[in-house]
């Protein structure tokens, strides 16, 4: 007999979370697991009616949901929310900043100013202050999980997607910086980061182009896995690293991308070698 106590599974029972972009795709998915998993679930989204569906449907599983529409790289709006959290939800357990943008997209010789700052400023100072605010109110209480969606675009970078790219890759060592910041608070900050994801993000950039299917078919077949991924599995890694289960992770940069990061060259046998 051992005296270890038995593995609790992954829950977030009596726990409050705070999640931005909670309106659509791995934010929205994010919301409801975490209310499936036990939470109360205070969602901020600036896309008019996106938060207050979002709430609808978590309280519809059974859990407390708050609504605030707002941008999150507006400094008074954060302050707010977060609040307006704590008043309304109790003390907030986890931090998730899943809202971002993607810009116009374009090389670095053709970004202008307004599209880098405007990536920026959704992107990089909304998750900054996501994690200023919810140290704020992790800090007295020695404990909280953050979470900050960065892209396998902030770990490598894409072509033609300067500012996106940019603003990814900053937010890997926004994290890190923030984690040690407040590692002695018992509060950890971490970066997931997903490859290409099916949300209405992606179905939009498609729906701009003309061959939109073929190219989805062949991001699902340069991924090992041959699938992109999915909003539930990214919601599904940021349960777990919000969770109580991992308290041992801060300053991580975790990929979610079927497999893609494990290789340099797409997904293909060597012309030498038949593996399929
Ligand atoms: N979909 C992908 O392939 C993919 C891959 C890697 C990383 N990501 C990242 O995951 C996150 C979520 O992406 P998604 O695909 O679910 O996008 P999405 O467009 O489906 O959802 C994003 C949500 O964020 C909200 N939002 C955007 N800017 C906001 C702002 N300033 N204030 C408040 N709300 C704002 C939007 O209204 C929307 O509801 C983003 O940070 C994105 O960069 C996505």
């Amino acid at each position: 007999m051992t005296d270890r106590t038995t593995h609790p599974g992954l829950v977030h029972s009596g726990r409050t979370a705070f999640v931005t972009g909670g309106g659509s795709g791995i934010g929205l998915e994010t919301a409801l697991t975490l209310a499936d998993l036990g939470a109360d679930v205070a969602v901020l989204d600036w896309t008019p009616g996106a938060a207050a569906a979002a709430a609808e449907r978590i309280e519809g599983i059974g859990r407390r949901a708050l609504a605030i529409e707002g941008d999150t790289g507006d400094e008074q709006t954060v302050v707010d929310a977060f609040a307006e959290t704590r008043r309304a939800l109790g003390e907030i357990d986890a931090a998730i900043a899943c809202a971002g943008v993607l810009g116009e997209g374009g090389p670095v010789f053709e970004t202008s100013v307004e599209d880098f700052e405007q990536v920026m400023g959704v992107n990089v100072r909304g998750s900054f202050l996501v994690v200023r605010e919810a140290a704020r109110y992790m800090r007295p209480r020695r404990a909280g999980a953050i979470v900050l969606l960065s892209s396998l675009d902030g770990l490598q970078a894409e072509h033609g997607m300067f500012s996106y790219c940019t603003s990814k890759g900053a937010l890997l060592n926004l994290a890190r910086a923030a984690a040690l910041d407040l590692a002695r608070d018992g509060i950890t900050v971490n970066c997931v980061c997903p490859s290409v994801t099916f949300t209405p993000l992606l179905e939009g950039r498609l729906a701009t182009i003309p061959n939109g299917d073929e190219v989805l078919r062949s991001y699902a077949e340069r991924h090992p896995l041959g699938r992109v991924l999915t909003s539930r599995d990214i919601a599904s890694a940021i349960a777990y690293v919000a969770s109580p289960l991992a308290t041992g992770i801060t300053g991580a940069a975790i990929p979610v991308d079927a497999g893609i990061g494990a290789t340099w060259d797409n997904f293909r046998d060597p012309p030498w070698v038949e593996t399929r």
